[in-house]
């Protein structure tokens, strides 16, 4: 697996103090309220669940799944949800989080779909950000790290279901997906 990573992007002891340091700005905003978190699965679990235990306001979690690449490296641009949220959102204070904002496509259409049930408030919240493949604009609130336009995996990341476990932010070596 270690293999297939052409170089490491952003290490695990990065990854921890930058999650920290989010955490800490998050729970500073939230004071006095409570957090719905709302994980974009299935990339965005292993962020998630470290970011939730560095906020030290109350969170409650959810999910929803949409659909995404499938197998390759590039985007449909179709958005199609196959989870939905199991609670209502309306009069939360709503924090979406994604693993990467890449076309900007997923979060656009989510960000809408929420909105649109009414919570008290909704931000948006990613680890990676990769600006120079946006096809729509969003507004992020909170942004782990901006990365240049490679194939990244690990943390959470996968290529073809692979990877995710990898505990830092690798570069994939474009072998692996032209083979
Ligand atoms: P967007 O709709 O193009 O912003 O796509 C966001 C989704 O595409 C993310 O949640 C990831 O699942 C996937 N994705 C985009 N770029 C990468 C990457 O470099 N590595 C792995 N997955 C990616
Ligand atoms: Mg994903």
């Amino acid at each position: 697996m270690v293999d297939d990573v052409e170089r490491i992007l952003i290490s695990t002891e990065k990854l921890r103090e930058r999650i920290g340091e989010m955490g800490r700005q998050i729970t500073e905003d939230y004071a006095g309220k409570e957090i719905l978190m709302i994980g974009v699965l299935r990339g965005a679990v292993i962020f998630m669940a470290d970011l939730a235990r560095s906020i030290k306001v109350p969170v409650a979690i959810d999910f929803m799944a949409v659909s995404s690449y499938g197998m390759g490296t590039a985007s449909s641009g179709v958005v199609r949800i196959l989870k939905d949220l199991d609670e209502s959102v309306e009069g939360k204070h709503v924090l979406v989080v994604e693993d990467i904002i890449d076309s900007g496509l997923t979060l656009n259409y989510l960000l809408d779909n929420i909105k649109s049930r009414k919570p008290a408030s909704i931000r948006m919240c990613t680890l990676l950000n990769k600006p120079e493949r946006r096809k729509v604009d969003v507004h992020i609130d909170y942004n782990g790290f901006t990365i240049p336009d490679d194939f990244v995996i690990g943390y959470g990341l996968d290529y073809a279901e692979k990877y995710r476990n990898l505990p830092f932010i690798g570069v994939l070596k474009p072998e692996v997906y032209q083979r």
